[in-house]
């Protein structure tokens, strides 16, 4: 089933009287359980992409259906919630609340949207033992490790079972077995709970943890390579990569 598809997706930004072509007509679906990668250099939009996929900026032109719902029908109210209720963010660099506890942190969704907290206390405990962090709920981020403080942004991303968890260079801070670790999780993630993630990487390494990658280069789909359900091997990546001069 498609969660995620765009047509001709575009965003132009206007530097002084320069226009930049960020995204110049992206189509692409992304099915329901599906864990992509979007690979491409620096400049390439990639992270233009997972914003307009999020309801964090709107395109220029072209069209965006999650669910088969146009986002560009719906209203400022109507995108706001879409991006609280069905769609998840991880960032590099955690963007978690430092006087917050972790527990805290993963129930920020939550309180943001005005839901009561507390018939989701077990939810959330929940949430923190399936990111190994059980025992930690009451640290605040700056006693965490930042592997440990991903852990807890995974499990924000989570908290209202979005339809979509978006992660931009979710492995970039950390070292390379912190980075395993998180990748692990969310492979698993979306096996055991056909949760869809898209993820921006320039690691050849973290995207041979996804099902599929989508290549961008100036700011189109150059190539894809499909793991038909499985992983994507480091050398058939790292091929492309060189044959698009990435
Ligand atoms: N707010 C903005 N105003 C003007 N130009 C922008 C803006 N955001 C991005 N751009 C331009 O759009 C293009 C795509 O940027 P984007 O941030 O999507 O690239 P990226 O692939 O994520 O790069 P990186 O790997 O360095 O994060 C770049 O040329 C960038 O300079
Ligand atoms: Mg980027």
């Amino acid at each position: 089933m498609v969660v995620l598809e765009t047509h001709q997706l575009t965003k132009q930004y206007l530097m002084g009287k320069v226009v930049v072509d960020a995204l110049a007509g992206v189509d692409f679906s992304i099915g329901r359980g599906e864990f992509t990668a979007i690979m491409g250099p620096s400049g390439s939009g990639k992270s233009t992409l997972l914003h307009l996929l999020g309801g964090l900026d709107t395109p220029t032109s072209g069209e965006i259906f999650l669910n088969g719902e146009a986002l560009s029908g719906l209203n400022d109210e109507e995108i706001t919630r879409l991006r609280r209720r069905k769609v998840g963010f991880i960032f590099q660099f955690y963007n978690l609340l430092p006087t917050l506890t972790a527990a805290e942190n993963v129930a920020l969704p939550l309180l943001i949207d005005g839901q009561p907290l507390a018939a989701k206390r077990e939810q959330i405990d929940q949430l923190l033992a399936l990111v190994g962090l059980a025992e930690r709920s009451d640290h605040r981020p700056d006693q965490l490790s930042g592997g440990q403080q991903q852990r807890v942004a995974i499990a924000r991303a989570f908290v209202n079972q979005p339809e979509i968890v978006l992660a931009d260079e979710p492995t970039g801070n950390l070292d390379s077995r912190s980075g395993a670790a998180i990748l692990d999780l969310l492979r698993q993630t979306c096996r055991e709970f056909s949760a869809t993630i898209v993820m921006v990487t320039h690691d050849a390494r973290a995207a041979s943890y996804t099902n599929r990658i989508v290549f961008l280069k100036d700011g189109r789909i150059v190539r894809q390579l499909d793991g038909e359900g499985h992983g994507v091997a480091v050398q058939d990546i790292t091929a492309v990569m060189s044959a698009i001069d990435l």
